[in-house]
């Protein structure tokens, strides 16, 4: 382990806030965490881990002196060597970024820095190209109100975790990106992440390093690219996936199969296979949101970002395809009783944001169904989130096939591949199947008596 360690403090303690503070304090660092949320600080501060994310409390527990949560910025802000921002930027509904939170942590921090050391503002929350500049104006601004000059610079490191690998990927990242417009912040990074990027940290026990593991590029540039490599990003893999969607619907159509031919494409190094799973299209709490944003910031410069804003069309439409699969079985969906097999937007997670069972679920009741559903990890928060949407909830998938006349898989939760589908389709009224993940040979259902439909496949 590293002998140098760096003050940090994280302003933000959610899936990425939480998730960069503890791998700093496991990597030797003293981290100070602040979260506006008092209830969370108390989970925090008792140990508990407030986001749903494998490896975050067994860390946690293997430096807890280099961990401090608090509600107040104002007492750990001057003194630290680096302020690292990881609040939330949601969509508004125009689509554009909601800079509430953030703006409100800049003003925080123009509102209590002292002219003591130098410091350097991280932006790690995904947020719109000019954001590093916007934040150093309104500290700028707060810090002339109170007549107090101080050396300070803003830089932008986004964040490239995965919900329920985001440990994983913190540890063992593909990149860094730093956006900074002085060396001396450059140098700061490189040596807070210098042991990520050569390796140097005794892995956790639980998180082995992976064997054919390369080490992180560290990627430098000016603010400006590193805000907009992160929107690039999430908008290409949201693409990809939007593409082999709609190359699905058309091996439909002309009798070939989806896995076979991303599996063809993919193959191609300069491709890559990755990302090209076929189903009902993308969720979470990202890739809609930043989409929607970088299109809606190109459009403030009259820019129109035509493929994007196809690929964000292409994965509406794409959620109710299932529904469309139904119908050509069922004829007439009103009356019918459907189960939802898994409920986040993707397995791993309690997470709904954006879930596309929510839309699935949301026309099947429109168009007269009766609906129950099961998922061993989302069903309380969609009943907290959701409960407006009348479904029944069920305890197991044999309870949830009971009396349906079609079952519709929109999470592939890898327990769904052990179920005994002959004694659940013993319980329906009509034994159909509509895999929106393609989680299934067609012959696994079928030699059970089900009509079995994939995405992509005839
Ligand atoms: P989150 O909603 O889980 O957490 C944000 C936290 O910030 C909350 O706990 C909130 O209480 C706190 N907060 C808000 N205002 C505050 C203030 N003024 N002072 C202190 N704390 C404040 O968000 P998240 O999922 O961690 O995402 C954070 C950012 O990172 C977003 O911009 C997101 O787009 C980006 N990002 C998220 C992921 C992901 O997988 N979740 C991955 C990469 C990037
Ligand atoms: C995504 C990105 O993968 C992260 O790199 C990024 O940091 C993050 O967004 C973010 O900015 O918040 P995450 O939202 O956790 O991470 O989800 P993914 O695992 O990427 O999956 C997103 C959605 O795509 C899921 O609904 C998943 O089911 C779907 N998906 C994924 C497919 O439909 N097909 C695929 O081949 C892959």
């Amino acid at each position: 382990m590293r002998q140098t360690f760096t003050k940090v403090v994280i302003i933000g303690t959610g899936y990425v806030g939480l998730t960069t503070g503890v791998c700093l304090a496991y990597l030797g660092n003293q981290v100070a965490c602040v979260d506006s949320n008092a209830a969370v600080i108390r989970q925090l501060r008792q140990g508990e881990v407030p986001v749903a994310e494998p490896g975050i409390a067994a860390l946690m527990q293997q430096n807890p002196a280099n961990l401090y949560f608090t509600t107040a910025l104002a007492e750990v802000l001057n003194g630290s060597d680096i302020v690292i921002i990881a609040v939330g930027t949601p969509a508004k509904p125009n689509g554009a970024t909601d800079m509430s939170y953030l703006e409100a942590v800049a003003r925080e921090i123009g509102a209590h820095l002292t002219d003591g050391k130098k410091q350097l503002i991280v932006n790690k929350s995904t947020v719109p190209v000019g954001s590093a500049r916007r934040v150093k104006t309104i500290i700028d601004y707060m810090l002339l109100e109170r007549g107090i000059d101080c050396e300070y610079s803003v830089a932008a490191n986004p964040e490239f975790l995965q919900e329920g690998a985001a440990v994983f990927n913190t540890l063992y990242p593909d990149r860094i990106v730093v956006g900074a417009e002085d060396e001396a912040a450059v140098g700061l990074l490189h040596q807070l992440y210098s042991p990520v990027l050569n390796q140097t940290f005794t892995p956790p026990a639980h998180l082995p390093r992976p064997r054919n593991y390369q080490l992180p590029a560290f990627i430098t540039t000016n603010p400006a690219s590193a805000e907009l490599i992160k929107y690039a990003s999430n908008a290409f893999l949201a693409t990809k996936i939007s593409f082999i969607n709609e190359i699905a619907g058309l091996a439909e159509k002309v009798g070939a199969d989806i896995k076979e031919v991303a599996l063809g494409v993919g193959l191609d190094t300069r491709v890559g296979r990755r990302y090209l799973e076929a189903g009902i299209g993308w969720g979470g709490s990202c890739f809609g949101k930043d989409l929607k944003s970088i299109i809606n910031d190109a459009g403030q410069y009259g820019y129109s970002m035509n493929v994007l804003q196809a690929a964000l069309e292409a994965n509406t439409r794409q959620r109710y395809v299932v529904i469309e699969k139904l119908q050509q079985e069922l004829k007439v969906i009103r009356g019918s009783i459907i189960g939802i097999l898994g409920l986040a937007f993707k397995p791993g997670t309690a997470d709904l944001r954006d879930a596309p069972s929510v839309d699935i679920i949301a026309k099947l009741l429109e168009l007269g169904a009766r609906v129950k559903v099961y998922d061993p990890l989302a069903m309380p928060a969609f009943q907290e989130q959701h409960g407006e949407l009348e479904v029944e909830y069920c305890q197991d998938v044999l309870t949830l096939s009971k009396n349906c006349d079609a079952l519709i898989l929109v999470t592939e939760w890898s327990e769904f591949s052990a179920v005994p589908w002959e004694t659940a389709g013993a319980g329906m009224r009509r034994r159909v199947f509509i895999d929106g993940r393609n989680l299934f040979d067609a012959r696994t259902l079928q030699i059970h008596g089900f009509a079995y439909h994939g995405i992509g496949r005839s």
